[in-house]
């Protein structure tokens, strides 16, 4: 059943969970990505993000997010990521996503929170919810995030209580440590700043770049306010070496090889919601 994102994150926040948000640019990896949450009868965020636009426009894959999600027998929010655009977004709106992300963070903060009000406006007054960022997060290797700047600048947990009071955002997205992409080294991730973020904003929060994340970081993460998760890159490398894999043994159809690869997104994303829903 299709909900807003305010909806789904209210069932994590409850059970004191995250919801797992994966990037879906095909149909393999959305049949995929809600197989998985069936299965598991787990709440789940498919989301499109505007950068992956050369690689399926939004008014082909969108309508299809939308029907797919209506169909499901567990929550699914159908959400628009990285959006940089107010035009974008309103398509995102009229197709029938339920949430959308709003990302200013190349923006100074004074336009960052201006365009983010805007937004929320506009789209809680076609009944979906709204996830801004503020700060930013860096790209780390094999990124897939074209709008992804290489500089990482941690979210200000003074002027995150102030954003979310101002523009009446439904999420916040922050800066605190993890990357887009694969990590150069170990994660630092600063859940001093996260668990002061947590206290002044009081909203459910938002880790992007969750893949290659240490399990016991996520949990400490979740503990300290984040109610979504944000994984895309290590989906793509888990399918691509498995795909790597077992063309070394078959040469199957292209159609049999869709199917063998949606078998592949499914295993690493029930991984996934399993652990962030536990
Ligand atoms: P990763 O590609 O690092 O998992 O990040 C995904 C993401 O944050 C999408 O917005």
């Amino acid at each position: 059943m299709l909900v807003t994102l305010k909806e789904i994150l209210e069932i994590a926040e409850k059970k004191k969970i995250a919801i797992g948000s994966f990037n879906a640019s095909g149909l393999e990896a959305i049949e995929a990505e809600l197989a998985a949450a069936e299965e598991l009868q787990l709440p789940i965020i498919i989301q499109f993000a505007q950068c992956h636009e050369p690689w399926v426009p939004l008014d082909t894959i969108g309508p299809i997010m939308v029907h797919m999600a209506k169909r499901a027998s567990i929550p699914v929010c159908v959400h628009l990521d990285h959006g940089e655009t107010l035009e974008y977004l309103a398509k995102a709106l009229e197709i029938g996503f339920t949430g959308i992300m709003y990302d200013g963070s190349v923006l100074s903060y004074e336009e960052n929170l201006a365009n983010t009000a805007k937004v929320c406006e506009v789209a809680h007054a076609c009944g979906a919810s709204v996830e801004a960022e503020l700060g930013s997060i860096a790209a780390g290797e094999k990124s897939h995030e074209g709008s992804a700047s290489d500089i990482e600048a941690y979210t200000d947990p003074e002027l995150a209580g102030k954003f979310v009071k101002e523009t009446g955002v439904d999420a916040l997205a922050v800066s605190v440590g993890t990357v887009h992409g694969l990590y150069k080294g170990k994660p630092n991730i600063r859940t001093d700043i996260l668990e002061k973020i947590d206290q002044n904003t009081q909203i459910p929060l938002v880790l992007h770049g969750g893949s290659g994340v240490p399990e016991q970081d996520i949990l400490n993460c979740i503990e300290r306010g984040i109610a979504k998760i944000n994984v895309n890159t290590e989906i793509s490398a888990y399918t691509v070496e498995s795909t790597a894999e077992y063309l070394k043994k078959e040469q199957p159809h292209f159609s049999v090889l869709s199917l063998k690869q949606e078998e592949y997104v499914k295993e690493i994303v029930k991984k996934y919601i399993a652990f962030f829903g536990r």
